[in-house]
C-alpha cells in the first residue's frame, strides 16, 4: 500500500520524505487554509519536495469553474493531481481531465455507488472518507471493502485512496481491506513506528551493552 501524506505543511512532508515514507501528498481547502499560505506557492513547494502525486483541490462547484481551476493547478507541476468533489459536475470534470491526460482524485466519497460513478468517469483515484463515516457511527472500512470488490469485479483501474484516516488502526484496516493508497496525517504516520515492546527492548539492550564497556566505533 502506498502512503500519501495528508497535509500542506512542507516541513512535515520533507521530514517524512527523507525517511522514505512519502509516495505522494494530498491537500484540501481546509489544509491549505490551516497552512496560511497561497495555494499555488505551497503546491509548487510540495511538488519540489516529492516527485509523487500531489493532490490540489478545486474550489468551484460549477463545471466550467472546475475545469478552469483544475487547468491552473495542473500547470503548477507535472505531478499535480486535480482533486474534484464527487458531484455530477465533478464527475463531468473528471471525464474532461481524463481525456486531457491529467490525473484526478475524486474526493468526498461516502458510498459504493459514488465510487462506481467515479471509476466510470475515469478517475485516477477515489477518496472514500473513513473517519468521517466512523464519526457518524457508520463503518468506513466496510466501504473500502465494498469498493475493492466492485473495482475488482469489473477491472476498474481507479485506485482506492483511503482518506480521512484518524489513527494507526485505520491504516492497518485499510491495508487489510486492499486500499491501494492511504493518505495519512503526519502525526499518525509517526505513531505507526511506536510500540512499547520496542521501547522496553531498546532500554534492556542498552543497559546490557553499557555493562560490556565496549564501543563499536
Ligand atoms: C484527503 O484527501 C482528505 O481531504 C482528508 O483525508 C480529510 O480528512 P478529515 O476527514 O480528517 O478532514
Amino acid at each position: 500500500m502506498k502512503f500519501f501524506v495528508d497535509t500542506a505543511e512542507v516541513k512535515d512532508i520533507r521530514e517524512l520524505h527523507e525517511a522514505g515514507l512519502v509516495d505522494g501528498v494530498t491537500t484540501n481547502p481546509s489544509l491549505i487554509a490551516k497552512s496560511g499560505r497561497n495555494i499555488k506557492e505551497v503546491i509548487k513547494e510540495i511538488c519540489d519536495v516529492t516527485p509523487g502525486p500531489v493532490s490540489a483541490e478545486v474550489a468551484s462547484l460549477e463545471y466550467d469553474g472546475m475545469v478552469a481551476e483544475g487547468e491552473v493547478l495542473a500547470k503548477i507541476a507535472s505531478n499535480v493531481v486535480v482533486k474534484l468533489p464527487l458531484t455530477l459536475n465533478g464527475l463531468k470534470a473528471t471525464k474532461h481531465f481524463k481525456e486531457a491526460g491529467i490525473k484526478t482524485n475524486v474526493t468526498l466519497c461516502f458510498s459504493a455507488n459514488q465510487a462506481l460513478l467515479a471509476a466510470k468517469a475515469g478517475a485516477t483515484y477515489i477518496s472514500p472518507f473513513i473517519g468521517r463515516l466512523d464519526d457518524i457511527n457508520l463503518d468506513g472500512m466496510e466501504l473500502i471493502e465494498n469498493i475493492r470488490t466492485i473495482y475488482d469485479n469489473y477491472q476498474f483501474e481507479t485506485q482506492i485512496l483511503a482518506a480521512s484516516i484518524r489513527n494507526a488502526n485505520h491504516v492497518t484496516q485499510a491495508a487489510l481491506a486492499g486500499a491501494d493508497v492511504a493518505t495519512i496525517p503526519p502525526d499518525v504516520i509517526r505513531k505507526l513506528a511506536n510500540h512499547p515492546l520496542t521501547n522496553s527492548g531498546i532500554e534492556g539492550f542498552l543497559k546490557d551493552w553499557k555493562g560490556t564497556g565496549q564501543s563499536i566505533l
